[in-house]
Parts: C-alpha cells; structure tokens; sequence
C-alpha cells in the first residue's frame, strides 16, 4: 500500500500558508488491510478511515460515477487497482488535485502547480459537474484567494453556469450550502464569494433576493455607489476588513433586501424597506437552516439598521423601544453586534469608508445609561410585579433624557 498527502495541504504548503488537517489517500489497499492496520472506519458513503494515532482521515483511492441527482446520488468504486491518478482526476480544481509521498515528491497529473503559478482556480475534468456543491467550494476559495490574485479559470466558470442552470443546485442540502457559505463568509474577502455566485447564474438560484438587489439604485446624496448590490458587497467587504463575526457578515449580506421589493416608480428611495425585508431574510434564514444568533441578528438589523443611524435624532423612547428589542439588558453582546453591523453599513459606501460612525458610542453610551438604572430602590419603596416593570422602564426613560441632554 501506499500513501499520499492529498488536497488542501499539499496546495496550502505550495502556497506557503498553514496546513491545518491533513488528508491522505491510500493506493493498493482494501478495507481488511486497514482494518487490520488498526484504522477505524468512519465513511457512511466512502470508504475512510481514522487514524488510530493522529485521528487524520485516510480514504481509499476511488473513482466515482453519477448515477443521479444531489450528494448522495453517485456510486463510488474502491479497491486496490485504483489508481492516483484516476482518484486525482476525480477532484474538484488542479490545485487541489494534487498528491505527495513521505519525500515531498509531487504527483500533480493536471498540472495544479502550473495553475497555482498562474493563480487560476481551475476543474480537473468533466467529473467537477458530479458534485454541484463545487460551485460554492470554488467561490469560497475564490474570496479566500483573492488576496493572492487567484480568478477562476473562464473555462471553470462556464461549467458553473451550466450547473448553476440546470437544477442541480435545489439538490444541495441546507447544511452543505449553509457550511460552505459560513466559510466563505469568514474568508478575507467575502464579497468575491457573492461576485463569484453571481457571475454563474449560482446567486439567482440560492439567494434570488440578494441577486435581485443588482441594479437597484439608491440616492446618490446618502449612496455614492449608487447600486444596492455594490452596496452589500462593500458592507460585506468592511466587516472582513473590520474581522467581525459570522453573526455580523451575515446580517451585512442581508440588511437591505427589503431594498430589492420597491417598485421602479419609487426609485431611488426606499420607504420602510426595514420592515419589508423581513419576510425575505426570514425566507433565506429557513432555507439554509441558519443557527439560530445568525438568524436573530440578521432580522434585528435589517428591521433596525436605520435607526442605529439615526441614533442621535431618536427620542428617549424610541431608544428604550430599541434597547429592548434587543434585550440588551440581558444580551449586551448583541446589541454590540447590531452597533457593528451599522457601522459597516454606513462604511461600506463609496468614498466614506473612513468616515467616522459617532452614532456607536451614543448607542453605546445610551445602554449603558439604562443599564445602569438600580433596581434594589424601586423593591424598597415596594414596587412588584407588572408595577415594578413599570417603574423601572419610567426610571429608564429618566435616565434617557438626562444622557440625549448631556450629549
Ligand atoms: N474534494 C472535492 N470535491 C468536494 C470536496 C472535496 O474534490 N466537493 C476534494 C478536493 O481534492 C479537496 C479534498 O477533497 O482538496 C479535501 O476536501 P476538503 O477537506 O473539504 O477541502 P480542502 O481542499 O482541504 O480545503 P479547505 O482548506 O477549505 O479545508
């Protein structure tokens, strides 16, 4: 039997970044030998296997053939006769279809390195359209590359689009999507992954209300950009620059779909989009089964992102309303999320993405003075229950005032 290093390592050394787990590709075994090797078996669908000291996977040279719709719907052939080379060629892009003995030799059969030179991100052969969830993988590694200058190959892109139109993407299961579009989502340049998805036709398929966002325009006065899409790509690109969290990326690429639903006759304004936008973010929070802090952000900003601008114009009780509805005396965290992800809106516009957001510490500064509203004198002079509420939203809207004044 022998063994290689597979996929993303190999690429990742020839890149010259970390290599965080390692694959490995075992040639002219069979199950019984790694059995008996003492590997522990883990494929439901293939034949993989753990290592029993590193835990790294090891799988089984195979080929595979699409016998019908989705992920689970292709058989696989395994067994020692197998060959590096027919398990390379079945792989997603050259770069990752390369393979490396315990001395470094490389067996790159597609010419991976050739691409990795060129910075292309390129399918191996017709067997890519066998699994359409590459067509995410590639945008993710699309925005994860970017920095280094990779594209994807004109060739590469075609062949999405063709998957993109046929219906092979409804097959995907919302966790696979949702996988690949958290990652890529947390890569360096998000927006790519959105630029990419476009570019084949993928966007339209599995966020028709982001796609629709292209091609709406905005007031010039507030939107320099213009163009509501442009809009969500630059948001999305200042919460990367920004490191923000999964929660914050995803609540930036859904803020204004609410935007996409105004009839032509009200352009460029978009009355109460806020409030419109909900159904469709609720629409795309259900279809990719997002975690729950993601969906509950996403629908908080787009409901409240106009008011976080607006923050010093709101009268104390519309600020207690919006310090409530974010539960902010027990979840601070959150509104601190909300706070980031209208700062990266207001940023995320052409030509004042340094301008100051003085609006996150007046809304900071606004919870912490209703936050720091005692409770303990409101029990002594003996308030309970619903009275209590009472008296403590009264002394919340005190405190309000006071901090709007002395602001
Ligand atoms: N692979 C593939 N098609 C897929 C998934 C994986 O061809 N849909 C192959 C690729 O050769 C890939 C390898 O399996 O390099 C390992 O897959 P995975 O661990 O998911 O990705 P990596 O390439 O290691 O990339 P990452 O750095 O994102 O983990």
């Amino acid at each position: 039997m022998r063994i290689y290093k597979v996929g993303g390592a190999v690429r990742d050394r020839l890149l010259g970044k970390p290599v965080t787990d390692i694959d490995w590709v075992v040639v002219g075994a069979t199950t019984e030998e790694m059995l008996a090797k003492g590997f522990r078996p883990v494929g439901v669908d293939f034949p993989v296997f753990l290592h029993p000291k590193s835990g790294e996977e090891y799988a089984l040279a195979r080929t595979e053939r699409k016998s019908g719709r989705g992920y689970g719907g292709f058989t696989f052939h395994a067994s020692p006769e197998v060959t590096l080379e027919e398990d390379l060629i079945r792989r997603d892009l050259t770069i990752n279809a390369m393979a490396e003995d315990d001395q470094q030799n490389l067996t790159d059969p597609y010419h991976g390195q050739r691409d990795l030179e060129a910075r292309l991100l390129r399918h191996v052969s017709p067997a890519f359209a066998e699994d359409p969830l590459r067509v995410l993988r590639v945008a993710r590694f699309a925005a994860r590359y970017a920095t280094l200058g990779f594209t994807v190959a004109p060739e590469t892109l075609e062949l999405m689009r063709q998957l993109s139109e046929s219906n092979e993407l409804e097959a995907l299961t919302p966790e696979r999507s949702w996988k690949e579009i958290s990652r890529a989502l947390m890569e360096d340049q998000p927006q790519v992954f959105v630029e990419v998805l476009r570019a084949c036709g993928a966007l339209k398929v599995l966020m028709p209300e982001v796609d629709a966002l292209f091609g709406v325009p905005q007031p010039p006065a507030h939107h320099p950009e213009i163009d509501t899409g442009a809009h969500t790509l630059s948001v999305l690109q200042q919460a990367a620059i920004h490191k923000q969290p999964l929660t914050v990326r995803w609540a930036c690429l859904l803020h204004d779909l609410g935007k996409g639903l105004t009839p032509e006759q009200e352009w460029p304004r978009h009355i109460a989009h806020e409030f419109k936008g909900l159904k469709l973010i609720k629409a795309v929070n259900e279809r990719f089964k997002v975690p729950r802090d993601c969906q509950e952000l996403a629908l908080l900003v787009g409901e409240y992102h106009t008011h976080g601008h607006r923050a010093h114009e709101l009268k104390p009780s519309t600020l207690l309303e919006l310090l409530q509805s974010f539960d902010v005396f027990r979840r601070p965290q959150r509104f601190e999320e909300f706070i980031a992800a209208c700062e990266m809106d207001a940023r995320g516009r052409k030509g004042l993405e340094e301008k100051s957001y003085p609006q996150a510490d007046y809304l900071r500064g606004a919870a912490t003075a209703a936050r720091n509203v005692a409770v303990q004198p409101l029990l002594e002079q003996g308030f309970k229950g619903p009275e209590l509420g009472e008296a403590i939203k009264r002394e919340r809207l005190k405190a309000l005032k006071t901090y709007k004044e002395k602001a």
